[in-house]
């Protein structure tokens, strides 16, 4: 099958188009072709080797967690899902694997993909909306008429997460820079901080919850700006574990104000959530550009920029 490989890690232009073998399904995974593929921060991190450490170097290495494709066989333990079916979901393979023909996932990386979207929004949305979901409302139950910040938020996790926010009924602050105004005035922020103008650290503002998506903030930068029992979530999950013995530290004189982070899990029910508040258009995804399978390189220069509005898809089938 065709796939986009690395077999050293560095820049964009380590991408090369190969065949090579397609994987085989075990008894709990099924076998996908794959239509599109969503770009995420992970993949490029990961193209530059930045989890070599824990994840080794099993070269050849096929990218891409994001997935949209039709199920095309079932290993004899799975229930769930039947070929013909179009999922969506994030792949669970040390590297993900989806920037190919064909890829395998673990039934609880899948849901069926809702009727109201495009094949590019399905593989856009798996990843972002988990990661908001399982953050706002496991890691800090975000609720009704509570103040959140989000700093970051015209990127793929940015947007969604503010939809979620919106739908939990709390007031919604969004900090993104000139160029993001008018993406983000759709999703009518109670406020919108230009970063390039105003340093939101500069604010008087005081928020349950201030949600660092970009997590270029540290919780001693940020905790004079949550209110006494507020919750700083960043989500750069390995800074923020190097940060644990500072943070707990700074936890002690802080009246209650916590320091959190997330890794996002695998799980098919948040993934049918999320598919119903698709259906209902409750939630909706923004796609910045589309490209094909030869122009991963340039999918991966633009992602890396880390200014687009919304997320990057690539087309591998139709
Ligand atoms: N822990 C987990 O499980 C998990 C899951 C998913 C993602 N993540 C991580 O979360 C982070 C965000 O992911 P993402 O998919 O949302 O990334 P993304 O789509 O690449 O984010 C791009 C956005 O970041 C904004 N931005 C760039 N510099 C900024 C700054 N200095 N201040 C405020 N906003 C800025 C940009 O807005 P402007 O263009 O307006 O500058 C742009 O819209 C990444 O580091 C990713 O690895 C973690």
């Amino acid at each position: 099958m065709k796939a986009a490989i690395i077999d050293q890690f560095g820049g964009p232009e380590v991408f090369k188009i190969k065949e090579i073998e397609k994987p085989k399904v075990k008894p709990d995974q099924l076998l996908v072709k794959v239509k599109t593929v969503g770009i995420n921060p992970i993949d490029w991190k990961q193209r530059k080797g930045n989890h070599k450490f824990v994840l080794g170097s099993p070269f050849p290495i096929v990218l891409g967690y994001d997935v949209c494709g039709e199920v095309v066989e079932v290993g004899n333990k799975i229930s769930k899902f039947n070929v013909g079916d179009d999922v969506f979901g994030v792949l669970n393979n040390k590297y993900g694997g989806a920037m190919a023909e064909f890829a395998v996932g673990n039934e609880f990386c899948f849901a069926i993909k809702p009727k109201e979207i495009s094949k590019e929004e399905a593989a856009a949305f798996p990843m972002v909306s988990l990661t908001a979901l399982q953050a706002l409302r496991d890691k800090v139950g975000l609720k009704n008429n509570q103040t959140v910040v989000f700093n970051g938020a015209s990127g793929g996790v940015g947007h969604v997460a503010i939809q979620i926010a919106k739908l939990i009924g709390a007031k919604v602050i969004t900090v993104a820079s000139k160029s993001s105004k008018k993406f983000m005035s759709q999703f009518n922020p109670d406020e919108f901080i230009d970063y390039t103008e105003q340093n939101v650290l500069n604010t008087n503002i005081k928020a349950d919850v201030f949600f660092d998506v970009i997590g270029n903030l540290t919780f001693p930068k940020v905790k004079h700006l949550l209110k006494s029992g507020g919750t700083y979530l960043n989500l750069n999950y390995i800074h923020s574990i190097t940060k644990l013995p500072v943070n707990i530290l700074h936890q002690i004189f802080s009246k209650g104000k916590k320091a959190k982070t997330i890794l996002m899990k695998h799980d098919s029910s948040d993934l049918d959530m999320i598919s119903k508040w698709i259906q209902e258009k409750k939630i909706k995804i923004c796609l910045d550009k589309v490209f094909n399978l030869d122009q991963v390189h340039k999918a991966h220069q633009y992602a890396e920029q880390g200014h687009n509005k919304g997320k990057n898809v690539i087309v591998i089938s139709e």
